[in-house]
C-alpha cells in the first residue's frame, strides 16, 4: 500500500478554513483532499503559499511526477537513494483441490504469486473485484478509497509483470474507471495490444451519465510479439428476425471467408451470466464460459500455463482444464463453488461445445439453415460448402 502522508489528514474544520482562507468553494477543497484529486494552475500556486511546500514537493504529494520533475530525477538518478524492497514472510499455501493440469489454492493472490517463478506464465487473466461494495464470501473489503484500490492494483500487476513469460499474454478485465488508471503503468513494462470493449450492460441508467454499457478487457503482451495470436472468427451478423443481411455486402459476398469475419476489439456477443442453467454462483460476478473461451483460445496453446489471480467461480479454471491447458488458481474466499464445478464439468463442456460449434464459420447452424429456407445467399451458395467449418485462418 502507498505510503499516505499526513498531509491528506485534515479535519473538517482545517478543511474548512482553508477553503476560507483560499477563497476556494469547499466542495473543491474535498475533490483534493478527499478525493486525492490533483489541484491545477492558480489553485496550486495557493496551496503552496499557503503551506509553505513547493509546487513540486505538492505534485509528490498528490503521486503526480510531472514531466518537469521526471527529467530533473532521471538527471540525478545518482540522488535517489538505493532502498532495499521489503522482504515479505512467505506465508504457507492452501491447496483446496488439483487435477492432473491445474492445482486451486484458498489464499491471497499475492502469496500464490510469490511462489510463481519469474517469466512462467503463458496466460494470465484477471477479474478483480471492482470496488463497489460487494459482498464476497471472503469477507473481504471492497470498498477502499481510490487510491488505495489503484495501489492494490498496482501491487498484483508488478507481479503479474514478474511472472509472465516473454511473449505471454495478458488481459485484465474491469470498469473502464479502473483499467484506465492502469494503462499508464502497463505501457511503461508492456505492450499495449487492446482495448477490448465488451457490450454488456452493468447497472441502472444514472441521472447525468451516460449509460455504462461496457466493459472493459486489457490486452498487453511482454515484448512486442506474442508467442502465440490465433483468434477464432466469428459468424457475420444477420437480421434475428427475417435472417437477412444487416449490412450491404453489394458485390462483396462471394469474397467473404467462409470461415466468419475477423473479431474486432468491441465484443458484443458476451452474455451476461444470469441465467440458472449457467449460474454457479449465488452473486453476480461469474463471467461467461464463451469469454473466456475466447480469451484462452486466442492466446494459448494447450499444455500451456494459464493463471487467473481471482478465482470466484473458477471459470478460468474451468475451461483452461476443457481445452488441455495447465492452470494454477486462487481465491481468497472459500473453493467450494469451484470444487463443485469441477463436478459438473461434462456439463461445462457441452455449454463449451455448443458455443464452439458455432466459430470459424460464416453463419451460425440455424442462421444458415434460415437463410437456405428463405433462399438468401449464404457462403455455399459461391464456394459449395462449407470449407472452414471448425478450422480458423
Ligand atoms: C469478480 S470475482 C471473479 C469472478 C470470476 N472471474 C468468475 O468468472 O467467476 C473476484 C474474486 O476475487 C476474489 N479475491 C478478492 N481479493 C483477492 C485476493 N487478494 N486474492 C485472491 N482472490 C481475491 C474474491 O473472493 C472474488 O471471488
Amino acid at each position: 500500500m502507498a505510503h499516505t502522508p499526513d498531509f491528506f489528514k485534515k479535519s473538517p474544520a482545517e478543511l474548512k478554513s482553508l477553503s476560507t482562507a483560499l477563497d476556494i468553494p469547499l466542495e473543491v477543497v474535498h475533490s483534493w483532499f478527499r478525493d486525492r484529486k490533483l489541484p491545477t494552475g492558480e489553485h496550486l500556486k495557493a496551496i503552496a503559499a499557503y503551506t509553505g511546500y513547493s509546487v513540486q514537493q505538492l505534485k509528490v504529494f498528490w503521486g503526480h511526477v510531472d514531466s518537469e520533475l521526471l527529467a530533473w530525477l532521471q538527471k540525478n538518478a545518482d540522488l535517489v537513494p538505493n532502498l532495499s524492497p521489503s522482504v515479505k514472510k512467505k506465508k504457507p499455501l492452501n491447496e483446496t483441490m488439483s487435477t492432473e493440469l491445474g492445482t486451486l489454492y484458498q489464499n491471497d493472490c499475492m502469496d500464490v504469486l510469490a511462489e510463481i517463478e519469474d517469466d512462467s506464465l503463458d496466460l494470465i487473466f484477471a477479474d478483480p473485484p471492482f470496488n463497489l461494495n460487494k459482498k464476497y464470501p471472503s469477507g473481504m473489503n471492497d470498498r477502499l478509497k481510490e487510491e488505495e484500490y489503484v495501489s492494490w492494483m498496482t501491487g498484483w500487476v508488478d507481479e503479474l509483470c514478474r511472472t509472465l513469460k516473454q511473449g505471454g499474454s495478458l488481459f485484465l478485465w474491469n470498469l473502464p474507471r479502473w483499467n484506465s488508471e492502469i494503462t499508464r503503468h502497463l505501457n511503461r513494462i508492456l505492450y499495449f495490444k487492446h482495448w477490448i470493449s465488451v457490450d454488456i450492460k452493468y447497472s441502472l441508467p444514472i441521472k447525468g451519465r451516460l449509460y455504462p454499457s461496457h466493459y472493459s478487457l486489457l490486452y498487453y503482451t511482454k515484448g512486442k510479439k506474442a508467442n502465440y495470436f490465433v483468434p477464432d472468427r466469428i459468424p457475420m451478423q444477420i437480421c434475428p428476425k427475417c435472417y437477412g443481411d444487416l449490412k450491404d455486402y453489394g458485390g462483396y459476398k462471394s469474397k467473404m471467408n467462409p470461415k466468419g469475419v475477423n473479431i474486432t476489439d468491441i465484443w458484443t456477443d458476451i452474455p451476461p451470466v444470469r441465467h440458472a442453467k449457467y449460474k454457479r454462483r449465488k452473486d453476480s460476478n461469474e463471467l461467461s464460459i464463451k469469454l473466456l473461451d475466447r480469451i484462452v483460445e486466442m492466446a494459448s496453446r494447450p499444455g500451456d500455463l494459464v493463471f487467473d489471480p481471482f478465482g470466484g467461480s473458477g471459470t478460468t479454471y474451468i475451461v483452461s482444464e476443457l481445452k488441455g491447458r495447465r492452470w494454477i488458481g486462487t481465491d481468497i474466499g472459500p473453493s467450494k463453488e469451484i470444487i463443485d464445478r469441477f463436478g459438473i464439468i461434462d456439463t461445462e463442456r457441452d455449454i463449451l461445445e455448443e458455443y464452439r460449434a458455432d466459430l470459424n464459420s460464416l453463419f451460425t447452424r440455424n442462421g444458415r439453415e434460415q437463410r437456405k429456407k428463405r433462399k438468401i445467399w449464404t457462403d455455399e451458395s459461391f464456394h459449395g460448402g462449407n470449407a472452414g467449418k471448425d478450422k480458423k485462418g
